[in-house]
């Protein structure tokens, strides 16, 4: 009975930079009742409805760093030996973790990629615990491999191998976009893949501008902080006097101000003139070109900035990752009149309110497979933001073009939509910017938990789904 209400979640990676997982998990124990056992690599801090909840168990695994601790320069050693003492490394504490550790599971639900050793050692600890698979297809593990080393790597044919021939061992498997159900049932031999779309969950929502306007205030440093030669989004262009002083600020931010009303009263309203704030959230590795977003910004500014009829553009760029500090230095050394940048990191409770902010969000996201879709429009459109994503193979599954978004295949594409839809920013009813807008809050309709009900029950709740 215990076995048949628990689930073990998997995944080889920092569960707190997993949305999906985390979001499998929360509907793993509130739509389907069960208790869950999450197996993953400690790091960011996961979504605060998920540590604190007592059907909820973490199980955090070692990293081979924490392991041999300094005693070992695994940075001087060559690359490919690292992966595989580190691969060797996981299957111990995987399995440790599933057989000891963790209690009897009717279910295992296991992220890829990655998929070395997880594929071996899941399929492995189900056969030795009878408990079933269920592989959860984010992405196809060895083209991420690719981009690591090279294209023609012998690795990453051996990986590819590898994934083909153990990916077929799950008993259900659910995957991202109709575009990867097709791949994996025509050239993997995967039958029966179920696509469960990434929808936003409850905390991505559109908010009120009294809600907004504490957002502001809480990071008006943030926002204050300039981060050019001459920064157009520094300065209170508004007028108002002492702008850093905390009384006014907390009346009026760059963004929004309190306004009394006849009443007596107070309201919250929009700054007139106030920059547009622009979105975009990276995690500042290769396969996301960031200079695309410059070098449009950067047109953007040549094209409009001695014409009125165009606002100032803020641009918050969030997330870690790799390239982030050479790509600082990039910006802090690029002179803008109408455009400014502002990097951040924000907890996982602010994000969603950043998010709801903006009056347009930007993803860069080119999938390495062409098979999986960008997280980070998902909560775009949660919020009811509109959006312009970089166009590939499969994206129209999510984005479509002239209805909640725009595709842009270059830089100079991107740049002509920026300055269409801003084009008499606030000014203008029924502007291309608001009827995007209107799509993507018909979008914001559309939630995880339905999905989750849709495609997850059947599967987790009693085995429906596998004769679909
Ligand atoms: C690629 O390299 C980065 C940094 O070196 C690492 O964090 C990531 O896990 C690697 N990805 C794969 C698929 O090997
Ligand atoms: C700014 O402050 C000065 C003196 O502190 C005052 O004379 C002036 O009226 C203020 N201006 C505005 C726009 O509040
Ligand atoms: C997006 O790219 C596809 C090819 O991958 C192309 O057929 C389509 O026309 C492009 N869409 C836009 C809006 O550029």
């Amino acid at each position: 009975m215990a076995r048949d209400s628990s689930v073990a979640v998997v995944v080889l990676g920092d569960l707190g930079r997993s949305p999906r997982m985390q979001y499998h998990t929360l509907s793993l124990v509130e739509q389907a009742g069960k208790e869950v056992h999450v197996v993953a690599y400690g790091g960011t801090q996961p979504h605060a409805s998920l540590v604190h909840n007592s059907r909820v168990h973490l199980h955090a695994l070692p990293t081979l760093v924490d392991f041999v601790g300094g005693l070992v320069p695994l940075e001087r050693l060559p690359k490919p030996l690292v992966m595989i003492v580190k691969a060797l490394f996981q299957v111990f504490v995987l399995l440790y973790a599933l057989l000891v550790r963790v209690p009897g599971v009717g279910f295992v639900l296991l992220q890829t990629p990655p998929c070395i050793p997880t594929f071996a050692v899941c399929k492995l600890a189900c056969l030795l615990k009878r408990s079933e698979l269920v592989i959860d297809w984010h992405n196809f593990g060895y083209t991420l491999l690719a981009l690591n080393l090279s294209q023609d790597h012998p690795l990453v044919s051996i990986a590819e191998s590898y994934e083909r021939l153990l990916g077929k061992l799950g008993d259900y498997h659910l995957c991202v976009t109709r575009a990867m159900r097709k791949e994996l049932e025509t050239n993997w031999g995967v039958m029966k893949a179920q696509v469960l779309y990434d929808r936003p969950p409850q905390f991505f929502q559109p908010l009120s501008y009294s809600e907004l306007h504490s957002l502001f205030v809480k990071l008006s440093k943030d926002f204050a902080e300039p981060m050019h030669v001459r920064d157009c989004c520094c300065t209170d262009n508004g007028g108002a006097n002492g702008s850093l002083s905390t009384r006014s600020a907390s009346a009026r931010t760059l963004f929004t101000e309190k306004q009394r009303e006849a009443s007596g009263g107070t309201s919250i309203v929009q700054v007139a003139d106030r920059p547009a704030l622009v979105v975009s959230s990276t995690s500042w590795t290769p396969d996301e070109d960031f200079g695309i977003l410059l070098e449009a910004a950067k047109l953007y500014d040549e094209l409009t900035h001695d014409l009125k009829s165009y606002p100032r553009l803020l641009f918050v760029i969030t997330g870690k990752g790799p390239m982030k500090e050479e790509y600082r230095k990039k910006m802090a050394s690029m002179e803008f009149k109408k455009v400014a940048f502002r990097l951040m990191w924000l907890s996982a409770e602010d994000y969603p309110r950043l998010v709801s902010a903006a009056d347009l969000g930007v993803s860069l996201h080119i999938s390495s497979s062409g098979f999986d879709l960008p997280m980070k429009v998902v909560d775009m459109f949660g919020c009811g933001v509109p959006v312009c994503s970089a166009n590939y193979s499969c994206v129209e599954e999510l984005v479509q073009n002239n209805r909640n978004g725009m595709l842009f295949n270059d830089a100079e594409e991107l740049a002509q939509q920026l300055k269409a839809l801003f084009h008499n920013f606030g000014r203008e009813k029924n502007s291309r910017l608001q009827k995007l807008k209107a799509g993507a809050m018909a979008s914001s309709k559309r939630r995880w938990t339905d999905e989750w009900a849709k495609v997850g029950l059947g599967i987790f709740a009693g085995g429906k789904g596998k004769d679909e």
